[in-house]
């Protein structure tokens, strides 16, 4: 049965992809990557699956040095940029993944990539994650940092484009659902316009601990990429991001 539409099928098209292909650049996903290397502890033979790869940018860093490299994202246009990476590419949805159990050592999902739906899909999206790591496998997942925003609850962007379009983009983040609603105009330079709303679910330190508990993981450290070699601070209120670091219970 086709699923209700969601803000996502939307988003995720043109107005992602044309706003942000700049911004990602390579420098910065080589950095990004080296953070998931440390803290997955990723190692030559290991099965990795980036889960939602978008167009590939940390898969084309990581699978020269991992035994094997899966993405998989919902888009196939996101998957046709990839398709240099040297990933194996899968199209497929987060709430329905089409992998074995167990097949995996290591998991991750950068880019506040998991979690768009309500507390409940989101939930059975990373218990359906951790499934498919073997007992004792890594998850990481990525997303902006909810101490910050609870902070800095309002905030406009706004940029211009090498193709001579803009951005334009105001949040607004809501500590009562954990949620940020971000609306987003691409105004390209023949005048078309692009636009949309995503409403991306962010979890503090304490959610985490019960999300974890409902599906079998043992969070291992919530940091961020300002953090990840510092690994006894807690969570910096000011930190950029959040990242949660959990094992598969065995
Ligand atoms: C913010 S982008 C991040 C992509 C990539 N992780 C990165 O850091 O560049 C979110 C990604 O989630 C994908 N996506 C959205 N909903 C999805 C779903 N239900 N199943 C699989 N992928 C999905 C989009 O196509 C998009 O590639």
């Amino acid at each position: 049965m086709p699923r209700p539409r969601h803000w996502a099928d939307d988003y995720y098209g043109d107005l992602y992809y044309e706003s942000v292909a700049d911004l990602l650049t390579a420098r910065m996903s080589g950095f990004e990557a080296g953070v998931l290397r440390q803290l997955l502890e990723l190692g030559p033979r290991d099965r990795v699956l980036d889960l939602a790869c978008g167009h590939g940018r940390h898969a084309r860093a990581l699978s020269p040095e991992v035994g094997l490299l899966v993405g998989v994202d919902r888009n196939p246009e996101y998957l046709a940029r990839a398709r240099h990476s040297g990933a194996v590419l899968v199209r497929g949805d987060l709430r329905s993944l089409p992998f074995r159990p167990g097949s995996f050592d290591a998991v991750y999902s950068w880019y506040s990539s998991l979690f768009m739906y309500d507390d409940a899909e989101n939930a059975r999206c990373l218990a359906a994650a951790v499934s498919l790591l073997r007992p004792g496998g890594r998850i990481l997942v990525h997303h902006d940092n909810p101490l910050r925003l609870n902070g800095k609850r309002e905030a406009q962007d706004a940029w211009d484009l090498p193709s001579g379009g803009r951005v334009e983009e105001t949040s607004v983040y809501d500590p009562g659902t954990g949620r940020d609603s971000c609306t987003r105009r691409v105004i390209r330079a023949d005048g078309s316009m692009l636009a949309g709303v995503a409403h991306l679910r962010y979890y503090t330190p304490e959610e985490w601990s019960g999300l974890a508990a409902g599906c079998g993981l043992e969070i291992l450290r919530i940091t961020s990429t300002w953090q990840a070699d510092r690994p006894t601070e807690r969570l910096d209120d000011d930190a950029p991001d959040l990242i949660a670091i959990g094992r598969r219970s065995a």
